[in-house]
């Protein structure tokens, strides 16, 4: 674009373009820090976004880079296919939609390397830390694209949520990767040897996919968390082959966010990454496993009138939510029932846990989406002291994250995880179809407590018959 600019212009434009780069950088930290609150998230959004705006459009001007008509074709396609992605995507579904970004992300740091090193005739005139960059930028973008497409095919039910593995899988995954990296030197040192980098991409596509097949996909989301940042990596290593410093701050943002994002969630689950990568847990996410109501186990049952005159009459409700609300959609009735509680005089709260729902943050933006008050919203740290005091505690959908085996159990596999304690509130109402298991497939005591009643069914109606019986109360 800059052939239409007049020459004095042009003259100052490669450190203006820098310039403007830094910009857009200072847009992504203060967007990205924004991020962290509910309350500004929003705003942190659009900031991201208008930084990236500034970025394609300072590009536009950027002479190294192909036609313009091309980026601004490719800004119009990917806007529209975003919008309409982003309206209609189901916001349980949003892990997959995001394991579909990673991928194409992945993908195009890859393509991006890949198209650098097929300007040169002779590419040693790269110099040896650009084609350094270029194997890494192909290698970890290519595994990216198949490990986010296998992952997101876990999700979807396209590919078994299952384990799938067979003895001897987790070395040759990591034989291979060491492989790669081996090729990658030897690819360095003779670029213009095609055989290499061919073993290097297909190697690397095929690592994408063997690395996540083994994972079991109700691990999916922490491995979708990875390969976010992954592609972040990829992309920055695609900004040092083109010299472009906004790719390299971006990527390494995202690749650094996307750590920290899985480091969280581990600690959440009190799971190491290595034990998520190599090791297998849960299962099928898409379960309707068996019922725990064996042996001599028994649960006591409440009705919608009974509940509203427990909850009319307690002075202070604690609202756990979990995964069940999300399926159900249940956050719009459980913010009209609160309120209704709420002019009846009662103390309403919500505890959210870390890794309530699928993905971070996942409770937080759908209460949000009701408009229940960000004051209202308590993490678990806050809440906790607080269950001994508490009337009622009405866990929607929630299962793993208040399963008191955690605490007692040694040998169950969210033993450690921390929970939300809300075995020592006065009373607990389960709201769930049955009494199936949660994410980590476990039975969970708290349902047998002399303290707890179940309320079953789909948690929107059963909020919808509790709403209605509220109004008789
Ligand atoms: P879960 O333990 O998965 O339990 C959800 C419960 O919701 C199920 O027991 C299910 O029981 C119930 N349910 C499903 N559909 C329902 C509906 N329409 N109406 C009412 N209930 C319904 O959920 P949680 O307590 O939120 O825990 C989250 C789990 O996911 C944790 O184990 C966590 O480690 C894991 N995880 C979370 C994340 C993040 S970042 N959030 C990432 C990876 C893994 P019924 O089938 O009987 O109804």
């Amino acid at each position: 674009m800059s052939q239409f600019l007049p020459d004095y212009i042009v003259t100052y434009l490669p450190d203006a373009i820098q310039l403007i780069y830094l910009i857009a950088t200072a847009f992504f930290i203060r967007g990205l820090k924004l991020l962290g609150s509910p309350a500004t998230a929003r705003k942190g959004n659009q900031l991201a976004a208008t930084g990236m705006l500034i970025g394609i459009i300072v590009t536009l001007f950027d002479q190294q880079i192909v036609s313009f008509e091309w980026i601004i074709a490719g800004v119009l396609i990917g806007s529209l296919i975003g919008i309409i992605l982003a309206k209609k995507v189901a916001m349980t579904a949003m892990p997959e939609l995001v394991a579909v970004f990673n991928g194409f992300g992945g993908g195009a740091s890859a393509l991006v390397a890949w198209g650098e090193l097929s300007k040169f005739a002779d590419p040693s005139v790269m110099g040896n830390s650009s084609l350094v960059t270029t194997g890494l930028s192909i290698f970890i973008g290519s595994l990216t694209l198949t490990g986010s497409f296998v992952a997101f095919g876990k999700l979807k039910g396209f590919i078994s949520g299952n384990a799938i593995t067979f003895p001897g899988l987790n070395f040759i995954n990591i034989a291979s990767m060491i492989g790669v990296v081996v090729l990658i030197g030897v690819f360095t040192y003779d670029p213009a040897n095609q055989t290499v980098f061919w073993i290097i991409l297909s190697l690397s596509l095929l690592i994408g996919i063997t690395s996540v097949i083994p994972i079991g996909g109700a691990d999916m989301p922490v491995v979708i968390s990875l390969l976010n940042s992954y592609s972040g990596l990829a992309a920055s290593m695609a900004g040092f082959v083109l010299g472009n410093n906004l790719l390299i701050v971006s990527g390494a943002l995202v690749g650094a966010a996307g750590l920290i994002l899985t480091q969280i969630m581990c600690k959440a689950m009190n799971r190491s990454l290595f034990n998520v990568v190599f090791g297998s847990f849960g299962g099928d996410s898409s379960s309707g496993q068996v019922s725990g109501s064996d042996g001599d186990k028994t649960v006591r049952e409440t009705s919608a009138t009974d509940l509203a005159i427990q909850v009319a009459y307690a002075s202070k409700v604690v609202i756990v939510p979990g995964y069940g609300l999300a399926v159900a959609q249940a956050q719009h009735i459980i913010k009209e029932v609160a309120t209704k509680l709420e002019e009846r005089g009662v103390q309403v709260k919500y505890g959210i846990h870390p890794v309530a729902g699928r993905m971070p943050g996942h409770m937080n933006v759908l209460l949000a989406e009701a408009d229940v008050p960000y004051d209202q919203l308590y993490d678990m740290d806050q809440i906790n002291p607080e269950f001994a005091s508490t009337d009622v505690v009405l866990v929607i959908g929630a299962n793993d994250v208040v399963n008191p085996m955690a605490k007692t159990s040694p040998g169950s596999p969210i033993y450690g995880m921390p929970i939300l304690n809300v075995d020592e509130a006065k009373r607990t109402i389960v709201f769930k179809r049955s009494l199936s298991f949660g994410y980590a497939g476990i039975d969970n005591p708290l349902f047998y407590t002399e303290k707890n009643q179940m309320f079953f069914g789909d948690a929107k109606k059963s909020l919808q018959a509790l709403n209605e019986a509220l109004n008789d109360v």
